[in-house]
């Protein structure tokens, strides 16, 4: 099953684990259509060895997602249904043995609390936000910082021809790691992140220092979930279902502030979805089939409530309850904060 946003590499998870289930232990596997809204319904096929072919280099995940349908807490007419046991009926009566969760914090709490129940659950982590704790990266998270670099290089043509301040931007709610490493990867002058409230004045000096050591173009990314010192996150809506808060404007609000301030003529970009599609870089396309492999073999050990990981390059696994405990933000006095403000990238904190 996958679950929560879509992420590059989430068909190669699935297509390794048919490629194991089926070749090393000549085992059955079933997708779950739609995520937990799939598991509700009863909605189920047999995926086979010719289904998975093409699969390593196809975004998105063929199986359907969905990031609304949480069944503790399903709409109901005076409020939210707990229909969780109807999870675990299903899963009987379909004869699963084992349940392969593919997805983000989100998911793999709601898997974790239905492994409680009974459920024989093993969660495979993704995110482009790279954001659990318990693993070094998840899968996806590559392929969205070569995005938003592309991105950025592109901006730069039009920042260096019109002489303008270009601000890119990127996903990461509470976490800014996309917007620090392509930050660094575009060699952006300000990368503003959620962890690392900024100050307005702060950001304009950085470009007006920029234009008077001749260059007339700066480029700026901001993660949607930055915010200036005192502010909140820019917010367009809240899910009606889920309490959610849909996230944007973060750019927009900056463009602003520097335009106040500098009088430099600025354009926002807002990456957006162009993140989450997408064909997965070499990178995770291996992390997503070592992922995929690996939960196959914990699955037929018959470990359940485990989430499988990347620890110092090697692949392990860890309680899954306790693995989506932490999220993993971005320490503002870690190495590769200190590496990008040694080459003069600036946070808005300075
Ligand atoms: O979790 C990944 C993420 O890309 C967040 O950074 C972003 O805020 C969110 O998904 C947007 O999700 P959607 O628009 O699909 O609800």
């Amino acid at each position: 099953m996958t679950g929560g946003g879509d992420a590059p590499g989430l068909n190669a998870v699935l297509r390794a684990v048919v490629r194991t289930a089926e070749r090393v232990y000549g085992a059955e596997v079933i997708g779950i259509l739609d995520g937990f809204k799939g598991l509700l319904d009863g909605r189920f096929r047999h995926v086979g060895g010719p289904d998975v072919r093409e699969l390593i280099r196809m975004g998105g995940t063929v199986l359907g997602t969905t990031n609304r349908d949480n069944p503790f807490a399903c709409p109901g007419e005076d409020g939210p249904i707990d229909r969780s046991a109807e999870c675990l009926e299903n899963a009987r009566k379909a004869g699963f043995d084992a349940l392969i969760v593919i997805g983000g914090d989100g998911t793999l709490r709601i898997a974790s609390d239905l492994g409680r129940q009974g459920l024989n659950v093993i969660g495979v982590p993704k995110t482009i936000d790279n954001d659990l704790a318990s693993t070094d990266y998840t899968f996806g998270f590559w392929t969205a910082i070569d995005t938003a670099t592309q991105a950025l290089d592109r901006l730069r043509d039009t920042a260096e021809s019109h002489h303008r301040v270009m601000i890119l931007e990127v996903m990461g709610r509470h976490a800014g790691w996309i917007a620090l490493h392509a930050g660094i990867a575009g060699a952006a002058d300000v990368i503003l992140i959620p962890e690392i409230p900024y100050d307005p004045h702060s950001v304009a000096m950085t470009v007006v220092r920029c234009q008077e050591r001749g260059r007339a173009s700066s480029l700026l990314v901001v993660a949607e979930g930055a915010m200036p010192r005192g502010g909140e996150m820019a917010v367009v809506a809240v899910d009606a279902i889920t309490g959610v808060k849909r996230l944007g404007g973060a750019g927009e609000r900056l463009a602003r502030e520097l335009e106040a301030l500098t009088r430099c003529d600025v354009r926002v970009t807002v990456l957006g979805h162009l993140q989450r599609g997408g064909s997965p870089v070499a990178f995770d396309r291996i992390l997503a089939t070592r992922f995929g492999e690996a939960a196959v073999h914990v699955a037929m050990a018959g470990r359940f409530n485990r989430m499988i990981r990347l620890a110092d390059g090697c692949i392990e696994d860890v309680d899954l309850d306790e693995a989506v405990r932490e999220a993993k933000l971005v320490d503002p006095g870690g190495a590769l904060l200190k590496s990008a403000r040694a080459l003069g990238i600036a946070f808005g904190d300075e």
